[in-house]
């Protein structure tokens, strides 16, 4: 119960906060070579199965990115870089991928 009130509020600070609430791009920025791979430099991607990210909404990608890490939305390439994110990191990944292109 603790853990879904806690997500309920973090889900409303994302949806009712500015675009950046909670994260840190430049921290996010600093975790993100490892997605770059896939993802593009610059979160656009360059493969056509890898969605782009820049721009996305910070709360989506922090909900999929738990989702992905907890084994609720699977998906295998996903998996390995996940799975060691604390919440902070995804919090910050999520700000910086969403700052870009903007
Ligand atoms: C080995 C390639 C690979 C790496 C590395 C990778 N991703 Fe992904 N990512 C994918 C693929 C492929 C998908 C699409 C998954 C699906 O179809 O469900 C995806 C999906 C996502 C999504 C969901 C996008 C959506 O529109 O639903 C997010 C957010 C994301 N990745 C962020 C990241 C972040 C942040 C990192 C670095 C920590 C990362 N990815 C590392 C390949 C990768």
């Amino acid at each position: 119960m603790k853990k879904l009130t806690y997500g309920l509020l973090l889900a409303s600070v994302l949806v009712a906060g500015p675009a950046l609430a909670g994260g840190d791009a430049a921290a996010g920025k600093s975790k993100s070579a490892v997605c770059a791979a896939c993802h593009g430099p610059d979160g656009m991607s360059k493969v056509d199965a890898n969605p782009n990210l820049a721009g996305q909404k910070a709360g989506y990608m922090v909900a999929q990115l738990k989702a992905f890490r907890d084994g609720k939305r699977v998906n295998p390439l996903m998996t390995a870089p996940t799975k060691n994110l604390t919440d902070e990191d995804i919090d910050n990944l999520a700000a910086y991928f969403s700052s870009l292109g903007k």
